[in-house]
């Protein structure tokens, strides 16, 4: 892709609109690369939640931060861009339903500093480590599997069992429970794309019950694990020895719900992207497929990079702010695009290449340096790397056979199918 241009003027960008998320990648980056120059903070009114006859609150709409920049200022400063209030989506959620469904990621301190304090153990370099055997093993059954018909669909044969699986191992999960766990993520995930929304329900009740049914697994399997301790995450968090420092089975199960949906999705569409870039840059899978551990780790950001599988993040602010001469007012919200941070200019020697060697490459994929930076960025990217090492070599030649069927999303940068061939 070369510096795509926006068909739309400024005055007729309208990021609430799903239409806008449902056209091809070059437009939607056209798009971004004009808010970028002309209008970096723009203003929306929030989107409309289509097909659903249950009202949410109508809010006074959202600011969008399209800049490099305006995004690290935003996320260096959390006692003023909040992650709590409402929630990080763009509509208030209401409290019970913020803890229920999106825990920390929607908490500020001193909550937040506490629950990543007890969680962050179980994810940080050494714990990715000590997974990387069962890391191997899982992309090794799955990649087998899929070479009996060396060809099909890559989401649903490679991509989506692979971060699902391992998410649930380390957690202890029964794989019996894994096709429900699959399919409770892509409704919480779907934005109610009707591929993933069971025919003739609402897609809020779909949401909440996908949610709920997600609790009661954790909460089956925390109370299991107080009696029965074993070596998994779950009854490391339920049974640490200080009382503060233990989750109550309410956090563990939204943690659950959290890493459920922030620790699947997203390293599925990376991993998808990934294959269809390479349908697009064939010269860079060749530089992979020549040298792999060379190239492990900056290929591996290239792709986060790429594919910004999170599209954004709200905040909302504490007090008045002013960002770049521009003035908030407390109580406003704004949306941290990191998509388009990614592809800024004044960031990035050539945004637009997709380079497997880039460096320095600086992306917000995983969030801008904060207390809401990823807390599964190294697994990952321990992931991705297996994932695509495995893939390069025992069959260096896999290409996709069609174009993205992209997720109607506007949050996460999904591909719903994506078929391919060895
Ligand atoms: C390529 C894959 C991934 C991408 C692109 C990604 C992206 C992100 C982003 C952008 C945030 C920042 C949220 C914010 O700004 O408020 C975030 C937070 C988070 N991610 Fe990831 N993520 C990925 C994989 C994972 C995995 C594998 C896990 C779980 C094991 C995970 C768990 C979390 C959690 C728990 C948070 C919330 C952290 C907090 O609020 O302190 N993510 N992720």
């Amino acid at each position: 892709m070369h510096e795509p241009h926006s068909a739309l003027g400024v005055d007729e960008i309208d990021l609430s609109n799903m239409d806008f998320w449902r056209r091809p990648y070059a437009e939607r980056e056209g798009v971004f690369r004009t808010l970028r120059a002309e209008r970096p903070i723009s203003h929306y009114n929030e989107p409309v939640f289509e097909g659903s006859s249950i009202e949410m609150p109508a809010g006074k709409g959202y600011y969008a931060l399209t800049r490099y920049a305006d995004i690290a200022e935003a996320s260096r400063r959390p006692e003023v861009f909040l992650s709590g209030p409402g929630a990080v989506s763009l509509l208030d959620l209401p409290t019970e339903m913020v803890e229920y469904f999106s825990g920390m990621i929607s908490t500020d301190n001193p909550k937040h500093a506490r629950l990543r304090r007890i969680v962050s153990n179980a994810f940080n370099p050494r714990t990715v480590r000590a997974v990387e055997d069962s890391i191997e093993r899982v992309a090794d059954e799955i990649i087998t599997q899929a070479r009996e018909h060396g060809t099909g669909d890559f989401i649903v044969d490679i991509a989506a069992p692979f971060p699902l699986e391992i998410i649930c191992s380390m957690m202890g999960v029964p794989p019996s429970e894994y096709p429900t766990v699959l399919k409770c993520s892509n409704i919480i995930l779907s934005n109610g794309d009707p591929e993933f929304i069971p025919e003739g329900t609402d897609p809020i009740l779909a949401f909440l019950e996908a949610g709920a049914t997600l609790t009661g697994i954790m909460e089956e399997l925390g109370k299991h694990r107080i009696d029965q301790p074993i070596d998994d995450i779950t009854s490391a968090l339920v049974n640490a020895e200080i009382e503060s420092e233990k989750l109550t089975q309410q956090e563990l199960a939204s943690f659950f719900v959290l890493l459920v949906t922030a620790g699947n999705e997203t390293t599925r569409t990376a991993i998808a992207h990934a294959l269809h870039v390479f349908g697009e840059y064939p010269d860079q899978q060749r530089r992979l497929v020549e040298d792999y551990e060379g190239l492990a780790k900056t290929s591996t950001d290239e792709i986060v990079r790429w594919a910004s599988p999170v599209i954004w993040m709200r905040r909302t602010l504490a007090s008045d702010y002013t960002l770049s001469g521009f003035e908030l007012k407390a109580g406003d919200k704004v949306v941290l695009f990191y998509n388009s941070a990614n592809r800024d200019e004044d960031a990035f020697v050539d945004p637009y290449v997709f380079d497997v060697g880039r460096t320095p490459n600086d992306h917000y994929g995983f969030g801008a340096p904060g207390p809401h930076f990823c807390l599964g960025a190294h697994l990952a990217r321990r992931e991705i790397t297996v994932m695509w090492r495995e893939l390069l070599s025992r069959a260096p030649t896999i290409h996709p056979t069609g174009p993205p069927d992209q997720l109607a999303s506007s949050f996460v940068n999904g591909i719903k199918h994506l078929n391919y061939s060895f």
